[in-house]
């Protein structure tokens, strides 16, 4: 019998279809949140799964999956994933970085022009029939220019947005637990500062770090309260960087000018204070989502299951692996064909 990959929503049918030849492709055809023992079950006569961030898979989840070798993850945060666990029980894990960056990048410039030119509140207004002539006075937002971007967490998609500044005229900073080469410094013509500095300095403040247990409130109260009044605060990473609560009363209370969020913490719900707020530009966790992104990130996902098998252009080096200590172990004990 072929392998069996099971993938836990729907995808691009002609991206998947490059399984066929190799496996018992079983996808689900709605997108459905799986209760913890039910995705068990799916995952436990499988011998590869394409999964997103909805599926969180652990120790639980994969203790009865024998033949289980590759959890290939739709999305380039893997918080979603135990890595360790994956990785004790001899699993691979990837992800899809290098899919999405460009796409993330242009939605972090909608979403932060957005918030500094207030566009949410006056679609919002305009929809609502009160446009009767505008006072030239009013309306009055943020320009960009000549402002100082931040960035915290410079992985790809930080640098593909500091790429962007340039055309802006805007100065960069970032901060990342380890500086960029120089070189790469120099391309995205951003400079690192500590992690205060990048708060005190920062008139946009974008946030591209992954989730962590390190990073999860890496913007709180104190953080917020080290920030310009006059700030915008933008997260396209991940919900649970950022306390929402905190951030709730900062923009409450005139501590912060606008945030646009892309991202929060308990999604699909919203914290209910934060969508009574018109400095806020709001987003359905959709930075990823353009033709290209999301096809080349289901192509990724693919592209590792047929790799670890030993197929297609990258075989047996699944192209964006995260554990690949697992190869190693795995080549040593028993070969693949
Ligand atoms: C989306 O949130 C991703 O991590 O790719
Ligand atoms: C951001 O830093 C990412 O690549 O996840």
């Amino acid at each position: 019998a072929k392998p069996r990959v099971w993938i836990s929503r729907p995808t691009f049918p002609d991206i998947v279809a490059r399984l066929d030849p190799y496996f018992e492709v079983v996808a689900e055809p709605r997108e459905i949140v799986f209760p913890p023992a039910e995705l068990a079950a799916k995952i436990r006569d499988c011998d590869a799964v394409i999964v997103g961030l909805k599926e969180r898979v652990g120790a639980a989840e994969v203790a009865g999956a024998a033949r289980l070798r590759i959890v290939a993850n739709l999305g380039v945060g893997y918080d979603n994933l135990d890595l360790a666990a994956l990785t004790a029980a001899g699993i691979a894990a990837s992800n899809t970085a290098g899919a999405l960056d460009e796409s993330v990048a242009d939605f972090t410039w909608a979403m932060l022009l957005g918030a500094a030119r207030r566009m949410g509140e006056a679609e919002r207004w305009l929809r609502a029939g009160q446009w009767q002539g505008t006072r030239f006075t009013d309306w009055l937002g943020m320009d960009v220019r000549g402002r100082t971007l931040g960035i915290l967490g410079m992985g790809r998609i930080g640098q593909a947005v500091a790429r962007r500044a340039v055309g802006f005229g805007m100065d960069v900073i970032y901060h990342n637990r380890s500086r960029l080469p120089q070189a790469l410094e120099s391309e995205c013509r951003a400079r690192w500062v500590d992690k205060g500095e990048l708060l005190r300095l920062s008139d946009f403040l974008v946030l591209a770090l992954p989730l962590t247990p390190e990073s999860r409130h890496a913007i709180g109260a104190t953080e917020l309260a080290q920030m310009k009044p006059t700030a915008v605060l933008a997260n396209i990473a991940r919900g649970g960087i950022v306390d929402d609560g905190a951030l709730a009363d900062a923009l409450a209370q005139g501590k912060l000018a606008a945030a646009a969020l892309d991202v929060f913490e308990g999604e699909p719900v919203v914290n209910p204070r934060l969508l009574e707020l018109d400095n806020v530009l709001l987003s359905p966790h959709i930075a990823s989502a353009s033709p290209d992104a999301r096809r080349g990130m289901t192509a990724m996902a693919v592209d590792n299951v047929l790799a670890l098998f030993g197929h297609g252009p990258h075989a047996g080096r699944p192209p964006t692996i995260l554990n690949p200590e697992v190869l190693a172990a795995a080549g040593s004990n028993h070969p693949t064909p």
